[in-house]
């Protein structure tokens, strides 16, 4: 029978848009299911979103939805997130289903009747984006979270509390005998000097607001979000449901690892064990804390302006690229950096120069030289043939130890210096040179054939990973079904292959200043928030905006990006600059004297260090881009 192995993603909270930060977790778990698939392992993939409490309450109130809608709302879009990056999670879990808060109650029903949990009266501060309480010593500068540095409400209501005192000295016993329990070691560390200074019994329920599950013996009281939340591992897999199946298949089984962020680990790493020991529940799992993609001036934040989603960028360079990127740039511990230059490089360098290239040359010297057709050499021809299999055999190994410890970005790093040695292959044995001399035609066939399979073991390795660029890699070279599978990532199943007649590259290299520019502009799309904008604009949000003729007067390139035009148009009242993404369409000198439709009471924005006052309006379509004109109406007249 095979291995189990069990994945779970953070459930997220539907108060907006997941961003590349949110969604690294998503495809980090969705490769290493994968992986674990491709290794024979019976995997099952849970995500799902948190839709309790009282941030959410506050937050559907202001679009004036009930939290209901508004989580149902929140959770399509996130499915369509996650299908766009073809995330194959098996179960997607909502807090407010009934398959969950049955379970929910009778966790807190029977912690009570334990005497784990008990009523006191709690009076502290209270985070709500964090969902988190806090006593006023642990605040930060004039009372604020010390997580988030948001403003904290004081609260003093009558609560639950869960007696984590009770549980922290077999808790720590625990990770003592658990070496691997919490990784990377220094967030294990974090965890265990946070236990050794005492842990207090916290507040478990909350009487202030109504959006949770309410205790079945006190209904007065809501369950706090995070017991109700750390639950959805297992109330997903039917624990104390009739059908107990599954939880004893994969919670029982062999692997269960829990994916967090570090911001959340303290939950996960003393709440999370202490529930279940206290339920008598094994803790199978492990936990491993990742660190944070951050923007060069600091956090992602939508009100600053610096965030950046994940469709925008799937939308113009591939669903591979962003996943390549994703799971390559931050490190195992620690966090990284998300820049539009790396972004950009990554692209170039990695996938196109190093791997499509690869790809390339090998199909195009293949064709040129044998036709397309290939044997299985009979002997090795040279030190460099016995170098690359050991070169193969050694990233095999190496890419497994580091997946196996959810180190994806160095698994990485190993098949791209296979990719370089490859490369570096090619150069050593010339087969250019090769091609001149009849006698080496064996020799030749034998380069390209190691080239072959090289590739072949590439694309199996990427193929949890880089989804759609590892099915063409297979389609390319003609590999055959049975020779995409993880057991045969050894040189030489191949016996005779005929690759495809011309290769298409995969990875089309990227106009650096152009697409950096790109990216950049994305960053300052503030007002793009779609999850939460209501389904239909009214009349009022269309009077909102000021739509006039304008002539322009004049227009050049921006100065910093070939993309952009940066226009002087006269609206009637004034002249107002305008930068536009229009260069591909139009030179500048064709457009002075258009009459054109300009919304005028845009928020003033910089791009690329370029003032613009406004937008001129333009209609597009997959070939054409055409800016909206007017005849016979004068500059400054109104539009409506
Ligand atoms: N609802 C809780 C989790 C409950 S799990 C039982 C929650 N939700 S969240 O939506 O705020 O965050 C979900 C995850 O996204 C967390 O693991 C968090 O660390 C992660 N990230 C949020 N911003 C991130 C980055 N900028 N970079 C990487 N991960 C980030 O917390």
């Amino acid at each position: 029978m095979s291995k189990t192995f069990y994945i779970t993603t953070p459930i997220y909270y539907p108060s907006g848009n997941l961003h590349i930060g949110n969604s690294y977790t998503t495809v980090l778990c969705d490769a290493m299911a994968r992986y674990k698939k491709g290794k024979g392992f019976d995997t099952r993939y849970l995500t799902g979103m948190d839709e309790h409490g009282q941030k959410i309450e506050t937050v559907a109130k202001e679009l004036g939805k009930t939290p209901q809608e508004h989580v149902n709302h929140i959770a399509e879009e996130t499915k369509k997130l996650w299908d766009m990056l073809q995330i194959d999670y098996d179960d997607f879990i909502r807090t407010t289903e009934q398959r969950h808060k049955t379970v929910v109650k009778k966790i807190f029903e029977q912690l009570l009747d334990q005497d784990d949990i008990y009523l006191g009266e709690y009076e502290g501060y209270y985070c709500m984006p964090d969902e988190s309480f806090f006593t006023e010593t642990q605040l930060g500068e004039d009372k604020t979270c010390p997580d988030c540095g948001r403003p904290v409400e004081l609260v003093k209501e009558e609560s639950y509390f869960l007696r984590l005192s009770k549980y922290q000295d077999r808790l720590l016993k625990y990770i003592e005998e658990h070496p691997d329990f919490i990784t990377p070691e220094q967030r294990k560390n974090e965890v265990v000097s946070f236990i050794k200074q005492g842990l207090n019994d916290i507040s478990v329920s909350r009487k202030s607001f109504d959006w949770g599950v309410k205790v079945v013996s006190n209904p007065a009281h809501v369950v706090y979000v995070w017991i109700d939340a750390l639950s959805n591992y297992i109330t997903a897999l039917g624990y104390n449901s009739q059908d107990e199946s599954l939880y004893d298949k994969y919670w029982k089984g062999d692997e269960v690892v829990h994916v967090v962020g570090k911001d959340i680990l303290r939950f996960h790493a003393i709440y999370w064990p202490i529930m279940l020991m206290a339920l008598d529940v094994p803790i199978s799992f492990k936990l491993y804390a990742h660190g944070w993609y951050m923007m060069k001036d600091g956090k992602m934040s939508k009100s600053k302006g610096q965030v950046i989603y994940p469709e925008q960028l799937i939308k113009r360079y591939g669903l591979d690229a962003v996943r390549y990127y994703l799971l390559r740039e931050l490190p195992f511990s620690g966090d990284g950096v998300f820049t539009p230059e790396d972004f950009v490089n990554r692209v170039n360098y990695d996938l196109a120069n190093d791997f499509g290239n690869l790809l390339n040359r090998t199909i195009t010297m293949a064709n040129k030289y044998f036709d397309s057709k290939l044997e299985k050499p009979q002997k090795q021809y040279t030190e460099f043939d016995e170098l690359l299999e050991k070169e193969i055999e050694n990233t095999v190994k190496s890419y497994d130890a580091h997946m196996d410890e959810l180190q994806v970005s160095l698994a990485l790093q190993d098949i791209f210096t296979l990719v370089s040695r490859s490369n570096k292959y090619i150069d050593e044995t010339a087969p250019w040179v090769l091609a001149k001399d009849e006698d080496a035609k064996d020799e030749l066939n034998s380069v390209l054939y190691h080239l072959i399979e090289s590739l072949r073991i590439i694309g199996i390795m990427l193929s949890p990973i880089m989804l759609e660029s590892s099915k063409q890699l297979f389609k390319q070279l003609n590999i055959p079904k049975s020779l995409e599978h993880f057991e045969t990532r050894t040189y030489g199943y191949i016996e005779h292959i005929k690759v495809i007649d011309k290769p298409t590259p995969i990875f089309p290299r990227l106009e650096k200043k152009d697409e950096e520019a790109y990216i950049a502009s994305l960053l300052n799309q503030r007002e793009e928030e779609p999850m939460v904008e209501e389904d239909f604009a009214t009349i009022e949000d269309f009077m909102k905006l000021d739509f006039v003729v304008g002539e322009i007067v004049e227009s050049k390139v921006h100065p910093d990006a070939d993309k952009l035009l940066v226009s002087q148009i006269d609206t009637g009242d004034k002249v107002r600059q305008i930068v536009s993404g229009i260069s591909k369409y139009y030179k500048p000198e064709e457009l002075v004297g258009k009459k054109v439709v300009v919304v005028k009471n845009l928020k003033p924005v910089k791009l690329r260090g370029v003032l613009s006052e406004g937008m001129v309006l333009a209609g597009k379509n997959n070939e054409n881009l055409e800016i909206l004109e007017v005849s016979s109406l004068n500059k400054g007249d109104k539009i409506s």
